[in-house]
């Protein structure tokens, strides 16, 4: 194991707890049914950046804010028609500005999501390339002829389904989408395309935003000559992008030296982040790359790992070990459990543990999500424990960019994980107030026990749970900063791992099964800890180490 207990200063995004907001469904203040800027300025003292103090704010650091550009919303705003601009969905610039200060104000930093690994199909640009083969913006796009067959220019597939190629009849030729044909790919390799991104950058930087998430930063790259993918051995299906080697569409060298240019453009500025969804085939190591072999791109490159883990400590374990070994020593991990484009981590595990209490699981999973190594992502609603809604009606579905593969089936729509944040218990969630309309996304029915105003009233709620817990972490320099290290080789039924500096000892335990002895293969002082937090446990109590653990306990405990 990397045990890195060096001492780094202290920069914001790797100590801070990061929140993700997904502004369509987080706050409606102007009654149209859909979450704006307005709203979530109302909610900021619910987030209340750094003062867990106060009993009715979390005290997260950072929000990261999907995408708020002006775009016709067929991929929910990852499909960009003016990067100038706030989408009237969300409001305006000047709204932005009111936001960012009060943010500021507040000690929360803001995280824009960054999309230029492609454009929407309305952006001037893309109109201006489409027009002709011969105007000033014609490169600006991946544009390639008909094979002579009159086929496809080539195999590559668009990761939401079919052909990644669109014929356009006024340049009689096909442009690239990795995305949905909405979403045509930007020429990276035309340094137009570059300086015209870079100053996109330099906008919002000197706005004072505190740092972007690149969207889609892996796939930035593709192969000038346009060469077919390999087709991996032993598949058949041609259709399906997961047989694909994707050699020539993803991650070419080329992309590193975009992210390191742009970090360069980050680093002109104070204390501005780099975050980025690098995810390419859900490897670990691919997302590892990119910190850079000089440190020098991506702060923060998230990993999938804890998304594609069941919840079982075994491999949730080895999730942690592995990304404790492959990180590079001056580099920093982060960890999320969920996001937009996945099922909420309460409907992926409730079905596969033993626990049906979801209360119990959300609060293990804040659990392991705030103590290990790494900047906490968290995503809206998670902290009062929301699952996907599963009963969406086909004609409410706002998820339209994925499409139909060539067999007819349709991946499931991502909007599950999508629907309003859960207030109160009053018409909509307390989402909108708007009184005839219908929020962009049905509430999940079960927002009349799950919602922010009963778990604020709950002592034992998961929403005071993760607010201690956030509050722990903060005066912890161990759970910060220190060395992660694990007291189990082979976890089967609970999770034991030490936290440490030199001045601080920390021991976390989180039983995923059924009351049994507390075993652990490492040596470890019994005697004499305190009790930080823990469900069976007395705050400030002090015990010996619990020879036995009670049905899914979690106790965290501080070496006096
Ligand atoms: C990744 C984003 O997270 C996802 O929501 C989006 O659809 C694609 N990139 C395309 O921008």
């Amino acid at each position: 194991m990397i045990n890195n207990t060096k001492s780094r200063a202290d920069k914001w995004w790797e100590t801070g707890v990061i929140y993700q907001i997904y502004p369509l469904t987080f706050a409606d203040a102007n009654g149209d049914g859909k979450g704006d800027l307005q709203g979530i300025i109302k909610k900021l003292d619910y987030l209340n950046g750094g003062q867990p103090d106060s009993k009715n704010s979390l005290g997260i650091d950072a929000i990261w804010l999907s995408p708020i550009n002006t775009s016709p919303m067929f991929d929910n705003g990852y499909d960009i028609s003016d990067y100038y601009d706030i989408c009237p969905v969300f409001g305006t610039l000047e709204d932005f500005e009111t936001l960012l200060a009060e943010c500021h104000q507040r000690n929360i930093k803001v995280i824009l999501d960054l999309v230029v690994n492609h454009t929407s199909d309305q952006h001037d640009w893309f109109i201006e390339s489409s027009s002709s083969k011969d105007n000033p913006k014609s490169d600006w796009y991946h544009w390639q002829d008909a094979e002579p067959n009159g086929s496809v220019p080539n195999n590559w597939l668009s990761y939401f389904g079919g052909t990644a190629w669109t014929y356009c009849e006024a340049r009689d030729q096909y442009y690239y989408h990795a995305f949905n044909k909405n979403q045509p790919d930007l020429n990276w390799n035309n340094p137009e395309v570059r300086e015209a991104v870079y100053n996109i950058i330099r906008f919002w930087l000197d706005k004072g935003v505190d740092g972007f998430r690149l969207d889609a930063s892996s796939v930035y790259s593709k192969d000038k000559y346009y060469r077919y993918n390999p087709v991996k051995f032993g598949t058949t299906d041609r259709n399906n992008y997961n047989n694909q080697d994707h050699l020539y569409d993803k991650d070419l060298p080329e992309n590193h030296h975009i992210i390191q240019e742009i970090r360069q453009i980050i680093d002109e500025y104070d204390a501005r982040v780099l975050i980025g969804e690098t995810f390419i085939d859900s490897s670990l190591y691919d997302s590892i790359t990119f910190y850079g072999i000089k440190n020098d791109e991506l702060h923060l490159p998230f990993n999938f790992e804890f998304t594609f883990s069941p919840w079982y400590p075994g491999y949730l374990q080895r999730k942690i070990a592995k990304i404790e070994a492959v990180t590079p020593k001056d580099c920093w991990p982060t960890y999320f459990l969920d996001n937009h484009d996945i099922p909420r981590h309460l409907s992926r595990w409730i079905e596969c543990s033993l626990c049906t209490n979801p209360d119990a699981i959300a609060e293990a999973a804040a659990t392991l999500l705030l103590t290990v190594r790494g900047t906490p992502v968290m995503y809206y609603g998670q902290e009062i424990g929301m699952v996907d809604n599963l009963d969406i009606p086909p004609e409410k579905i706002q998820d339209k960019a994925v499409v139909k593969s060539e067999t007819g089936e349709l991946p499931p729509p991502r909007d599950g994980a999508r629907t309003p944040m859960q207030w109160d218990d009053t018409a909509h969630a307390g989402f909108s107030f708007g009184k005839d309309v219908e929020p962009y996304l049905p509430v999940n029915d079960n927002y009349t026990e799950v919602n922010v105003v009963q778990q604020l009233e709950n002592k034992d709620s998961i929403f005071n749970f993760y607010r201690r817990l956030i509050k722990i972490r903060k005066n912890s320099k161990a759970l910060l900063r220190g060395s992660w290290k694990p007291l189990i080789h082979y976890p089967y039924e609970h999770l034991a791992y030490v936290r440490q500096t030199k001045a601080e000892k920390v021991l976390i335990i989180i039983n995923f099964s059924y009351e049994k002895p507390m075993e652990v293969d490492e040596y470890i002082e019994p005697e004499d800890w305190s009790v930080l937090i823990s469900n069976i446990w007395e705050e400030g109590k002090i015990i010996d180490i619990p020879e036995t653990l009670q049905p899914f306990e979690i106790t965290i405990l501080q070496k006096n």
